[in-house]
């Protein structure tokens, strides 16, 4: 269980990943920086962005500004679906890197599983790993069959699932899965997209003298699951991170699962039309 910022959990390829990271969707016009160079002043080392969120640029100026060592930070961007295939990914891979100005990714994913094309996407991560330009590859939104139907097809396995994961989506059957193939599962929209005001996540946050937010960012970490909840508010980024002073009970954990509804704030993996 991390105990500390800088606790990292190990990817299955030896690459490790810090548990907490930095979301930046929807974080633009100069937020996006701000909220980076923020995050890596109050000891965040890793940050999740993507080529559809049109803040790479924005991205690679906070890291710059923080002026911290490369080799410290833990970066993560996503070859969007319209770019999926694999000549088409290798020219996206191209196009983000120069955006965030990195020679090297930590952690690329394919964004959503897109029918018929995924494959040949994972081949060009593939190619991207072996040349040594990406230090891990991974997916995002994969359910359990397009995961198999990869396997079917692939060399490497997904080092990380980043899905959508809270306490109203526990993802159980999923979770087991990826932890059985040393598939790192990652949590996005950790505090349900700031519905924080559940009953339980209050009581629960006076109970340890903590915000629901933080309470929500414990519960992953105790259930050994990467987390990286956004904000672009200063306050809520060091609020965000300090969650390594406390630990929720196991009945509290056990709690805060049962809150599940299989409730989405985004679309089905089985069912996404961009
Ligand atoms: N792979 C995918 O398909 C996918 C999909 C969605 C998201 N993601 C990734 O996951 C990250 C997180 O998900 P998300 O951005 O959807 O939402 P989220 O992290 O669940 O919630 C963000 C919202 O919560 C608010 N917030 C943050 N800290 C708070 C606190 N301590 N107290 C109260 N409110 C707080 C933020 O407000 P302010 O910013 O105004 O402070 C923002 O409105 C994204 O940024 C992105 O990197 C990936």
């Amino acid at each position: 269980m991390a105990t500390q910022i800088t606790d990292r959990s190990v990817l299955n390829n030896g690459v490790e990943m810090p548990w907490l990271g930095l979301g930046v969707w929807k974080a633009k016009d100069g937020n996006e920086t701000v909220a980076v160079r923020s995050a890596i002043e109050a000891g965040y080392r890793s940050v999740d962005t993507a080529a559809v969120y049109g803040n790479e640029e924005g991205v690679g100026e906070g890291i710059r500004q923080a002026g911290i060592d490369r080799d410290q930070l833990f970066i993560t961007t996503k070859v969007w679906n319209a770019d999926q295939g694999y000549e088409s990914t290798l020219k996206a891979f191209d196009a983000s890197m120069k955006k965030l100005g990195l020679d090297t990714l930590d952690l690329y994913l394919i964004h959503w599983p897109v029918k018929d094309k995924f494959v040949e996407t994972w081949k060009a991560l593939e190619k991207l790993y072996r040349d040594g330009y990406v230090r891990a590859i991974g997916v995002s939104n994969f359910h359990i069959h397009h995961l198999e139907e990869l396997k079917k097809h692939s060399e490497i396995t997904p080092v990380v699932n980043q899905v959508e994961y809270h306490p109203l989506l526990t993802q159980k059957e999923l979770h087991a899965y990826c932890k059985e193939r040393s598939i790192q599962l990652e949590a996005w929209s950790p505090l349900m997209q700031g519905n924080l005001d559940h009953p339980l996540l209050v009581e629960l946050g006076q109970k340890y003298g903590k915000s629901p937010a933080q309470i929500v960012i414990r519960w992953d970490l105790q259930n050994e699951v990467v987390t990286i909840p956004k904000s672009i508010t200063p306050e809520r980024i060091v609020q965000n991170a300090q969650v390594f002073d406390f630990a929720l009970s196991a009945e509290d954990v056990e709690k805060i699962s049962a809150l599940n509804e299989n409730k989405r704030f985004g679309p089905d993996p089985d069912n996404f039309d961009f």
